[in-house]
């Protein structure tokens, strides 16, 4: 007996010996860069950026940004029926005026020669003085053209010539296709939006459009804010079609009279359909077998209810999708929006509009299937009926707000900057969040049945239907070598407690 108990005793000592000494490598590991830090940068190296002496001036605004004959700002919008139309703006400087703008369109072609066949058209121009230089903007509208067919176009004055761009008119059919959206790009634009914008090229290459949910800027009085943006898309806008409803900084003067920026009108040709005095910001247009109404939550919101009737009663299409700024049901604390949700919502509860994406917050909040009736007020659950509305508020910039947490997410984010590719396809619409660098956040499908209700299928059935990979969302994952020491950690903890009581039972025995 006496020999057992020893033997367990030893046992037990030369396991908790083992555990003590995997508990110091475990230390060490965890320590090991502070004992031997990194070694001391070569003298070559150059300083930080914060301590560098700058002796390089920073290129003024107004030099930067200074117009020239040459074509700058060029943009691709929908002024009239996507199929069969296309609006280009640009600018110049003022030498460029009223009758030499000019842009070219042909079928385009496997060769050069497509360019011999080019038409001329001349451009509408309209001048205006920035806050930094005097501008010439220019709109060309070409129309008549073929649906489903990819055309070559350039703008210019007959010597400064941009180069030739292609774009493709939409089917006359409800043909599969794919968008991106985006929430409020906003601040820092060269700098932290571009790459959003970029990094959602690389998941839809061929989008048929980018929708843009408000405050596309900071101050739209401020030239150099409109130059970052334009420097962001580069030559994408010139070949893809943008789509942007106006946000608040998209306005000023909210307390005596609400002023649009300058720049909208003049340098985004879009529809003049909505009511009056909201032409180019309240507007629709048809793509493939979905309506996409823009509505403007700034003003005269009342006024647009009427309108808004009109283009849902009277839609043949088989989805509509809605994007204004101010969220209908808000994602950061104090910015609820009551009297927006009293006036819109129910014309989208009665007309079962799928999806309404929006900006704002600052932040990332996805419902279920949402009917609201006035009973409800931001966050009341309504979610997961058999029909609804999926409501969508994102972010695109760096501007970040705190989130609100509230029942009626089905996904939520903040502090992540995010883009939306939505690809629809007969009766099925697929939603796909990303992060800035591509990570798949988000992910829902709709599906139509032939009454025209929705079935909202989440991520886990996607993934058991092997739609999309079992990849975690972003905010899921756990660092591996995280995961790796906490495994660590409690099996050590584990042992130790294992190791003392079969001491002081060996102890005890004694
Ligand atoms: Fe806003
Ligand atoms: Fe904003």
């Amino acid at each position: 007996m006496a020999s057992s108990t020893t033997s367990k005793h030893s046992l037990a000592g030369r396991w908790l010996l083992g555990t003590i000494c995997l508990a110091i490598v475990m230390i060490a590991v965890l320590i090991q860069p502070k004992i031997n830090p990194p070694t001391e940068p070569p003298a070559e190296t150059p300083p930080p950026v914060a301590e560098r002496k700058v002796t390089i001036a920073r290129v003024p605004d107004k030099v930067r940004y200074r117009p020239s004959a040459i074509p700058s700002r060029i943009i691709l919008t929908w002024s009239g029926d996507p199929c069969t139309t296309q609006a280009v703006t640009w600018r110049t400087d003022s030498t460029v005026g009223q009758g030499s703008a000019l842009a070219q369109l042909a079928i385009a072609g496997k060769n050069r020669d497509f360019a011999k066949t080019a038409e001329t058209r001349v451009a509408t121009t309209t001048k205006f003085e920035t806050d930094l230089n005097l501008v010439h903007q220019h709109t060309a509208e070409f129309t008549k053209l073929k649906p489903k067919t990819k055309y070559a176009y350039r703008v210019g004055d007959g010597n400064n010539w941009s180069e030739w761009f292609h774009f493709e008119t939409a089917s006359d059919k409800p043909d599969p296709f794919t968008f991106v959206y985006y929430g409020d790009a906003q601040n820092n634009l060269r700098e932290f939006w571009s790459r959003v914008l970029r990094e959602s090229l690389r998941d839809a290459p061929k989008p048929a459009f980018l929708l843009h949910a408000g405050d596309l800027i900071n101050d739209g009085t401020r030239d150099a804010e409109w130059g970052e943006w334009f420097d962001a898309g580069g030559w994408i806008n010139g070949s893809v079609t943008n789509v942007a409803t106006p946000g608040n900084h998209e306005y000023s003067g909210f307390l005596t009279k609400p002023r649009l920026s300058p720049y909208w009108r003049p340098q985004f040709a879009f529809p003049t359909d909505g009511p009056a005095g909201l032409e180019e910001t309240v507007y629709s247009f048809d793509y493939q077998g979905v309506r996409f109404i823009s509505l403007n939550s700034n003003q005269k919101q009342a006024e647009q209810v009427p309108w808004l009737e009109e283009r849902l009663k009277n839609n043949p299409n088989r989805w509509t999708v809605l994007t204004f700024h101010h969220p209908m049901y808000s994602t950061a604390k104090g910015r609820d929006n009551p009297k927006l949700r009293d006036l819109w919502q129910p014309l989208i509860d009665k007309y079962r509009v799928d999806l309404v994406l929006t900006g704002h917050d600052h932040s990332y909040g996805r419902s279920g299937l949402l009917v609201g009736d006035k009973n409800q007020t931001a966050g009341a659950r309504a979610q997961d009926k058999p029909t609804g509305t999926v409501y969508v508020v994102s972010v695109s910039g760096p501007k970040m707000y705190k989130l609100n947490q509230q029942p009626w997410m089905q996904t939520s984010a903040e502090y992540t900057q995010l883009y939306q590719v939505i690809s629809i396809k007969d009766n099925v619409l697929h939603y796909d969040a990303r992060t800035a660098t591509g990570q798949l956040f988000d992910v829902f499908e709709l599906r139509k049945n032939d009454k025209g209700v929705n079935t909202l299928v989440e991520r886990d059935q996607l993934v058991q239907e092997r739609i999309i990979d079992a990849v975690p969302t972003a905010n899921a994952q756990m660092p591996l070598p995280m995961s790796v020491m906490a495994i660590g950690l409690l099996m050590l903890l584990a042992s130790i407690g294992w190791g003392l009581r079969a001491l002081r039972r060996g102890a005890a025995i004694r």
